[in-house]
């Protein structure tokens, strides 16, 4: 097979926190500014998007995509516990309107990994009654934006704290975490600090599948009529060696979370690279391949194992909600874009039912504590002046969604688009 469906979705995607700007509010900002830190630096205006959405949805548009996939930040609409801002509230539903007006279907996450401080200050995730806020947010944002949305996801990545217990290359001593645990409960005047990536992974993914699944209901109860899905980290896992522990590592990190995809509208598929998995675990890239300023292998190729791997334990409709590579050199994000995309075609000429694919990112942003440097995106910003510069990928790109198929494939003897 060599083009996509006629109904695919193209796009690119961001996260609030990584290019709004100013979340002032939310755990992240503090842990940012407490010593210890453990970012390399704050985001501060990040890409300002938060003024320039306008600007930057058009220019989405204009490439030829279709689809944009962006978070709402709970913090900004409950800058404090029970007090829901209105005015916060119609921000994003001046972004919603946005996408609309340039034909572009907007895919709401609605938790992207930061929390408003108080959940913080509140013990966060680890508190399974703390679901409830969660919970009761998503109602309040849906109730007020659910007509205008395309898709929605309850949360991005939710198994990363688990998917980070098996990375062997971190190497921030547990005694610096700790310090800045209590850095920020401090800050924010409370015992603890319960943030989504310092949590006991363990409780973290209890508490929250269990509010994957109420906030669903609560999403699906308001205006619209769309789908409710969640966003998946996936990894191509690989064993090396008779005793690797590539099963485990899978059944403990990505099994619970797809049986929960299964029981929703939709999976997003998130993958970056593959991993070898031995005997004690993650072996790290293998001596000789090409590494990205992640630090992953070069491994486009993993973007098919891991919808192989998803389609088959969630028979839901599948959307790659996030693909991409950190480079300074946008021709090797051309030739990722390439290769993941020929396994895209591969996955759909087998019956899986693949309908989109959206490119992290479509800005280069905050790279959470990697800060400014990983450069992830389609269109590069200068933080400084906040101009955007269009890269040669971001045309590429552009090209194959306006064509529905991969121009130098050999899948069609006329020129693209
Ligand atoms: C994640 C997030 C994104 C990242 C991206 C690149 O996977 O951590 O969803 O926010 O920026 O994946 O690392």
């Amino acid at each position: 097979m060599s083009v996509f469906p006629p109904e695919f979705l193209w796009g690119a995607a961001t996260a609030a926190h990584q290019v709004e700007g100013n979340n002032v509010n939310s755990d992240l900002w503090v842990l940012e500014h407490v010593q210890p830190t453990l970012f390399a630096e704050p985001s501060l205006d990040a890409c300002d998007h938060y003024h320039r959405f306008r600007e930057d949805i058009r220019m989405l548009a204009d490439l030829g995509l279709n689809t944009y996939r962006f978070s709402i930040e709970w913090s900004r609409i409950e800058p404090e516990r029970h007090h829901f801002s209105l005015a916060e509230l119609d921000h994003y539903r001046r972004m919603l309107a946005a996408c609309h007006e340039n034909g572009v279907t907007p895919m709401v996450t609605l938790y992207h990994f930061s929390s408003p401080r108080w959940f913080a200050a509140a013990g966060g995730w680890e508190k399974a009654a703390n679901a409830d806020l969660f919970v009761r947010y998503c109602e309040r944002a849906a109730r007020h934006l659910g007509d205008l949305i395309g898709m929605a996801s309850t949360f991005n990545e939710p198994n990363l704290p688990m998917q980070l217990r098996w990375i062997s290359n971190v190497d921030i001593p547990a005694t610096t975490v700790l310090r800045t645990g209590r850095q920020a409960a401090k800050a924010v005047g409370s015992g603890s600090f319960g943030c989504f990536f310092l949590g006991d992974a363990h409780k973290l993914q209890d508490a929250m599948i269990a509010a994957h699944h109420r906030a669903r209901a609560a999403i699906k109860s308001g205006p619209g009529d769309y789908p409710v899905g969640v966003n998946i980290s996936l990894q191509d896992e690989q064993a090396v060696g008779p005793k690797s522990k590539r099963d485990k590592k899978c059944a403990e990190v990505y099994d619970p979370w797809l049986a929960a995809a299964a029981q929703s509208d939709f999976l997003g598929v998130q993958t970056y690279t593959r991993c070898r998995v031995g005997k004690g675990g993650d072996l790290g890239p293998e001596p000789g391949i090409e590494l990205t300023q992640m630090g992953y292998e070069f491994w486009p190729e993993a973007l098919e194992t891991c919808l192989r791997y998803a389609a088959e334990r969630a028979s839901v409709p599948i959307y790659v909600t996030e693909n991409g590579v950190s480079t300074e050199d946008d021709t090797r994000r051309i030739e990722y874009i390439r290769r993941a995309l020929a396994g895209v075609l591969n996955c759909l000429a087998s019956g899986i039912d693949v309908r989109g694919y959206i490119h992290w990112s479509l800005l280069d942003n905050f790279e959470w504590i990697m800060g400014y440097r990983p450069k992830f995106g389609l269109v590069g910003v200068n933080h400084q002046t906040q101009e955007r510069t269009i890269k040669p990928s971001a045309y590429y790109l552009g090209e194959i969604a306006r064509g529905n198929w991969i121009p130098d494939s050999g899948g069609r003897s006329e020129g693209g688009g």
